[in-house]
């Protein structure tokens, strides 16, 4: 029987809930925690996140006071009289489900006496809340969250921090979480694994924070927790655990960044430091979403059993980047699950009167759910009476509310307008649904894409550690007035990205064009010193795209080729600038190939000293027709 489509509902697990990418912060020490907590939260705003709460501990219990919405919402009900010595402040981010007043942190335990606030994925919250209920704990969220304070709880007697370590050995993830409790009210406990925490030493006090940002006018002085540690911490002391329990000491580190230096991790815009965050990104993408036999579970991508079975067609509908995601998919769902594929631009498809076949389904791709186009395109889809899809990045968006079922990027907020790591978690997704597309339609025989989707985090990691500077090509990108890039199949597609960011950030004129059809009218344009950047993501074609290389080289266009280690000799005697990508299944190398576009545009863009993170006449969201 096909599936049934409904709109997605606290019933249906596209909505599950998981939290992400977080802010938290935690102080003990002699003054009023609560004016550091909320000023905390309020340094880590730029995040994006959609409720905030804090707990203070007193004598009687811990005081919680959590709101949905901006933190505003939380600082016009939190009682500001509160003197408590102690507390931990949460801003939440979700990838899955509602963002409520009830899934909002912190939660606390059945007493009321313990709270904690997370970041991350707990993989296996649903088995320990099921074990939690059976023993007789209530949980009031739907959120994977909730499990730790239960777990906390269920070590009475213990002290917090042993509680933790027992919560630490439970819990499967990556996560940080911070957990304080009215029976041990100077400490705070804060866990690692995976997702960043640090800690701050202070002058009446010490802080803990998942970014140095919201300490830096309390303290420059910090320690930064290293996966797998728990530390406990009071207004006098600190003790750092490792894996095993043991005591570890832990270097000071003072921190010289400025707070705006500090919210870009460093970097100097935040377009670079979501570049540099893909391969994080990724394995977040990823987690949870594999099974041990490389089979992809779908629920957990946000599909229903018998969802893949009845789709016959695919209509792809998406703006700008998240398009040239789409060209990508198309390749992709076409050659390994052989369903066929259109890809329409939204602005376009909303006025098309496209024919839409039966078992057609509509995947809408979208990093923020709310451009207007895109979203347009998804009414008319539905008031035709078709199951939409969306890929979307944003929980709660209008896009996530309007769909039949949604799979989630989980690149987290991204906030350079020129879209990088959404970009990339798009493909991983909507690679994701090729595979278990294929896995339901396709005969043919074929290698599992997943082990290479899974090595895609650490190849990106290694790639970016070893970056090098492009020196003279970056120069003649920059003062060149057109760059033309050019590749041949889903090389295309990458060119196509490639060249936007050149555009919306450095300027410059940039096309793109398949390598073949550059003869039939572009190669007028080719002349002495003219940058051609070529891009063979998997060394598919290459005598092809060796030939059109060629073509360009006998005009004076100066090459610059994206290829793999592996075949990077190729290029020798054809291209100025080699940029050589890790060799790797050719299904997976586009995924890696947007890193050194991404790059080369962006190095192009501050050489010539542009507003990298807001480049001109653009916004990050485009909610106008
Ligand atoms: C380019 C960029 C835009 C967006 C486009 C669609 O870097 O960010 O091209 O991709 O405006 O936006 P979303 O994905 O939010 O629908």
């Amino acid at each position: 029987m096909p599936p049934q489509y409904r709109q997605a509902g606290p019933d249906n697990p596209s909505r599950k809930v998981i939290t992400h990418v977080c802010g938290i912060v935690g102080y003990t020490g002699a003054d009023p925690a609560l004016p550091f907590l909320l000023e905390g939260l309020e340094r880590l705003e730029y995040r994006g996140y959609d409720s905030a709460g804090v707990a203070l501990v007193e004598p009687d219990g811990v005081y919680v006071e959590k709101a949905a919405g901006r933190l505003s919402s939380l600082v016009a009900i939190v009682d500001k009289s509160r003197p408590a010595h102690v507390g931990i402040g949460h801003t939440r981010w979700a990838t899955h489900g509602p963002p409520t007043d009830d899934n909002a942190h912190p939660h606390t335990d059945c007493t009321g006496r313990i709270a904690a606030i997370h970041n991350g994925i707990i993989e296996n919250y649903r088995e320990l809340r099921a074990e939690l209920q059976a023993a007789g704990h209530v949980f009031s969220s739907e959120t994977d969250t909730e499990v730790i304070p239960h777990l906390l709880e269920a070590r009475a007697g213990y002290s917090l921090g042993d509680a933790a370590l027992y919560a630490r050995q439970r819990l499967e993830g990556a996560y940080a979480f911070l957990a304080v409790s009215a029976d041990e009210p100077d400490a705070v406990v804060a866990v690692r694994q995976a997702s960043p925490l640090v800690l701050g030493l202070g002058e009446t006090g010490n802080y803990l924070a998942s970014d140095i940002t919201a300490l830096l006018p309390y303290t420059r002085d910090v320690m930064i927790l290293d996966n797998g540690e728990m530390a406990v911490i009071t207004g006098r002391d600190v003790e750092i655990r490792d894996g095993a329990g043991t005591v570890v000491e832990r270097a000071v580190s003072h921190i010289e960044w400025t707070a705006e230096e500090a919210s870009r991790g460093g970097y100097p815009h935040f377009m670079l430091k979501e570049i540099m965050e893909q391969p994080d990104a990724w394995s977040d993408c990823l987690r949870g979403r594999i099974g041990a036999d490389d089979s992809i579970l779908l629920e957990e991508l946000g599909l229903c059993p018998g969802d893949l079975e009845s789709v016959d067609r695919i209509q792809l509908i998406a703006a700008g980047t998240a398009y040239h995601a789409c060209l990508i998919a198309q390749r992709w769902i076409e050659e390994w699950a052989r369903v066929p594929v259109r890809v329409d631009v939204s602005s376009e498809f909303r006025y098309q009167r496209p024919i839409l076949s039966p078992g057609t389904v509509v995947v809408a791709v979208s990093q923020s759910g709310e451009t207007a186009d895109t979203l347009a395109g998804v009414s008319l889809a539905k008031d035709a009476g078709f199951p939409v899809w969306a890929v979307t990045n944003v929980v709660g968006s209008t896009l996530a509310r309007e769909v039949h079922r949604v799979l989630y990027t989980r690149a987290g907020p991204e906030v350079s307008v020129c879209s990088t790591k959404a970009y990339t978690t798009q493909l991983l997704v909507l690679a994701l649904l090729a595979d278990a597309l294929a896995g339901v339609h396709s005969t043919e025989p074929r290698a599992s894409v997943i082990p290479h989707l899974q090595s895609l985090p650490g190849l990106g990691a290694e790639w970016l550690s070893e970056r090098r500077s492009l020196g003279p090509a970056i120069t003649r990108v920059a003062s060149s007035p057109s760059v033309f890039y050019i590749g041949r199949g889903v090389d295309y597609a990458v060119a196509l990205e490639g060249q936007l960011k050149l555009k919306e950030i450095s300027y410059i004129h940039a096309e793109a064009y398949p390598a073949g059809e550059l003869k039939h009218g572009t190669l007028a344009l080719i002349e002495q010193g003219v940058p051609v950047v070529a891009v063979m993501s998997s060394g598919a074609l290459l005598p092809k795209v060796r030939s059109n290389i060629m073509e360009v080289r006998a005009r004076g266009g100066s090459v610059l080729a994206v290829i793999p280690e592996s075949l990077a000799g190729e290029m020798d005697d054809l291209a100025e600038t080699t940029i050589p990508i890790p060799t790797t299944d050719e299904r997976v190398a586009p995924i890696l190939a947007a890193l050194p576009l991404q790059l080369l545009a962006y190095d192009v863009a501050t050489s010539l000293g542009r507003d990298v993170d807001k480049p001109r006449n653009l916004a990050k969201s485009v909610t106008v027709e």
